[in-house]
């Protein structure tokens, strides 16, 4: 396959050099200190929705964040590998493995990237590889979407998260995240300004919909189990960012073989998260031009 990949929509600005980075592995270590068993709990309840029913499954965490997913993944009995960008999510991921799996030699966490394919390619391959919310945050996602093919077992499962096209409002977001990671001013003044925008309009929303505003803050207020407040920061910062329509993130991977098994979208801010299966033939693009 020589077709080009997909051309950067408007909204993108890709940069897989990009200097301007959010430190995502800070945010998440605030994170660890919320994890809860309720939110564990909801985690896994997350992945058993395309949990595989395999003998010795093998499960990669490309861009493990906090941890989280590899350890509910590792006690649902898989071999974990986790990898990440970022020197404290790797400590962050590293820190829970200590904690629930100290010695395992059935999860490993070391540091590495989605866009080094001499790294990806060492990795082996995995049943499952799982790189939710992830590919969108290298500064080329779109090389990031198929670097994230070669270490796929054929009829495994490609689980990822990308952030949803919304058009000029993901170029809005796309300034202000750029803003608030070119220097301390920047975070100040959209931490000053989002985080309280963000929680009044959750604890708004809750009150027309008869909820009690404070229950998302003891359990979890998404279906994976995160904290309100580590997201809403993850995603005022969160930069390099780029953004990509269903139709789009599906085309690309058809090209491959790939199969859509589940997806979950969504219409507004945030990420879509899309399965797909591997065929038993799958062979993951060795090229680089390929795609
Ligand atoms: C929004 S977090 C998602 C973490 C985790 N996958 C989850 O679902 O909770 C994005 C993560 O991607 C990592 N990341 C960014 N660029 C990366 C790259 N090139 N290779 C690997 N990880 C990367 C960041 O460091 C961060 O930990």
């Amino acid at each position: 396959m020589t077709a080009p990949l997909p051309s950067d929509s408007p909204a993108n600005t890709p940069d897989s050099t990009a200097e301007t980075r959010f430190g995502f592995g800070r945010n998440w270590q605030r994170f660890r200190r919320q994890l809860t068993p309720a939110r564990l709990e909801r985690a896994e309840q997350s992945l058993r929705q395309f949990w595989l029913d395999r003998e010795e499954l093998s499960f990669l965490d490309a861009g493990s964040g906090s941890g989280t997913f590899s350890l509910v993944a590792r006690r649902l009995g898989a071999k974990v590998h986790s990898f990440d960008y970022d020197a404290d999510s790797v400590a962050c991921t590293a820190a829970l493995k200590n904690e629930f799996f100290a010695n395992d030699p059935n999860w490993t966490v070391e540091s590495g990237s989605v866009l080094d394919r001499d790294y990806l390619r060492s990795l082996g391959q995995f049943d499952i590889v799982y790189s939710w919310g992830v590919l969108h945050h290298t500064g080329a996602m779109w090389e990031a979407c198929r670097n994230i093919l070669l270490p796929l077992k054929p009829g495994g499962l490609l689980v990822v998260a990308l952030y949803n096209n919304q058009g000029w409002k993901s170029r809005v977001w796309t300034a202000i995240k750029r803003f608030y990671c070119s220097s301390t001013l920047g975070r100040w003044l959209v931490t000053g300004l989002f985080v309280p925008g963000f929680l009044l309009a959750f604890f708004l929303a809750d009150l027309l919909r008869f909820r009690n505003p404070f229950k998302r803050y003891e359990q979890s207020h998404d279906p994976r189990g995160m904290s309100v407040v580590t997201d809403i920061i993850d995603w005022i910062g969160g930069y390099p960012f780029e953004v990509a329509t269903p139709d789009e993130v599906v085309a690309f991977y058809s090209r491959f073989g790939l199969a859509l098994k589940q997806q979950t979208l969504t219409t507004g801010l945030g990420c879509s998260e899309f399965v797909f299966v591997g065929s038993e033939s799958f062979s993951a693009p060795d090229d680089e031009s390929s795609g």
